[in-house]
């Protein structure tokens, strides 16, 4: 009989690591989450829980913690890692460097020596189109220049780096067991599972755009500031590609079986675009939220946001041919999906 395979998610119980918890337990596979509940709630895999009628092993665990991690790779036989642990609020990584560092780039070294250590070696990593910097031109492509230009996206970038040299250097040695690593760079992940249990929950107010119109729209928050009408686009106003979370999390899903394809057997790793291909700018956003919803957004324009971009989408032919994967949700699915779980939740998951 097929074993059912075991994949570890480190910070499962955040935004995106919910989401894919969901799709992973629905796909029939067993799944140990390792989470410091940092950013997140307990509440959350409870509610995946109830989504998918199945369950968790949950740890309430800091990546930083190697003794911790060897005790849960012991208890399971883990046949895979996703990796979304990390910080990720881009102004606090200025203000905060060393924390960033210390959270997303250490941690991922002790999980990696962790994962090493117990003979894991397949990963599917939560990189970002962040990673791109400022990009030349679009559609962007997964060969395209790498920069960045604060030190949550450097965080990133050197994850990635150290992923790189630790396939690079088991090619080399010609390790039987290599690293198998999927790099997913994420464009803008927005939306809500279908059943409004689950959803994103920023802790204080909001950095993203459609968390905060969402809550402008609700009455939690007055007026959105629209960061900048200059910019050279159609209307002025930043573009980006919003991507369904469900979509995203199916991505993964896609990685975890590409890693057991052919183009893996030696051992590599490589980076996938995780994005739509549409790019939609921050007026066609809203617009889009008052017909779809039917609810006013109040906002103003105020100037540009430092180190924000004028444009930013993804060429995703790569992940399409590669992991045979397409996002499907349209934008109108992505607010309406949103608002169900802003309106059901109005204070989150401590609703
Ligand atoms: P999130 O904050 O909702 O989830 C991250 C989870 O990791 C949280 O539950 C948090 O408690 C946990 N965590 C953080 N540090 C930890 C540590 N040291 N040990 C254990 N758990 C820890 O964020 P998200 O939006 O779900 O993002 C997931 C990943 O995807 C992150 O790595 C993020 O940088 C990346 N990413 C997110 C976006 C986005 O727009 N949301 C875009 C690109 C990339
Ligand atoms: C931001 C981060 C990026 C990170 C991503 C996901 C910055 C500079 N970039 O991307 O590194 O990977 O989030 O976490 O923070 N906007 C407004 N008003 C708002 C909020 C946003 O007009 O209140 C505009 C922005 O200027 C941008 C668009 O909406 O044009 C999307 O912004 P946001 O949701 O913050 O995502 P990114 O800036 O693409």
């Amino acid at each position: 009989m097929k074993k059912t395979m075991t994949i570890l998610v480190t910070g499962g119980a955040g935004y995106i690591g919910s989401h894919t918890c969901v799709e992973l337990l629905e796909a029939g596979f067993n799944v140990v989450v390792v989470d410091n509940l940092f950013n997140s709630k307990h509440e959350a895999i409870r509610r995946v829980e109830q989504i998918t009628h199945q369950e968790i092993s949950f740890y309430e665990l800091d990546i930083l913690d190697k003794h911790g991690l060897d005790r849960v790779f012991r208890s399971h036989e883990i046949d895979a890692v996703i990796h979304f642990a990390g910080l990720k609020a881009v102004g606090e990584s200025c203000l905060q460097p060393a924390r960033y560092y210390q959270n997303n780039v250490n941690g991922t070294l002790v999980l990696l020596e962790a994962m090493h250590d117990a003979g894991v070696k397949k990963l599917v990593f939560s990189s970002s189109a962040t990673v791109y910097g400022d990009p030349q031109s679009v559609p962007i492509r997964e060969d395209f220049p790498l920069s960045a230009t604060n030190p949550y996206g450097r965080t990133k970038l050197m994850i990635e780096d150290i992923l790189r040299d630790f396939s690079t250097a088991d090619q080399l040695a010609n390790t039987p067991n290599p690293w198998k690593i999927a790099l997913l760079r994420y464009f803008n992940p927005i939306g809500s599972h279908v059943s409004g249990l689950i959803g994103e929950d920023p802790r204080d107010i909001p950095n993203n755009l459609m968390p905060y119109v969402l809550q402008v729209a609700v009455g939690k928050l007055s007026q959105l500031s629209i960061f900048g009408d200059d910019y050279p686009t159609h209307d002025g106003t930043g573009v980006r590609d919003y991507i369904h979370v469900v979509d995203l999390a199916k991505g993964h899903l896609k990685a975890l079986a590409a890693l057991n394809k052919d183009f893996y057997a030696e051992g590599a790793c490589r980076p996938f675009n995780l994005g739509t291909g549409n790019g939609y700018s921050v007026l066609d956003m809203v617009n889009t939220f008052q017909q779809v919803i039917g609810k006013p957004v109040n906002y103003k324009i105020a100037p540009r946001r430092s180190g924000d971009i004028a444009v930013c989408y993804a060429d995703p032919a790569y992940a399409e041919h590669a992991l045979d994967w397409r996002a499907e949700k349209s934008l109108a699915d992505m607010i309406v999906d949103a608002w169900r779980w802003q309106e059901s939740n109005p204070l989150g998951y401590d609703s």
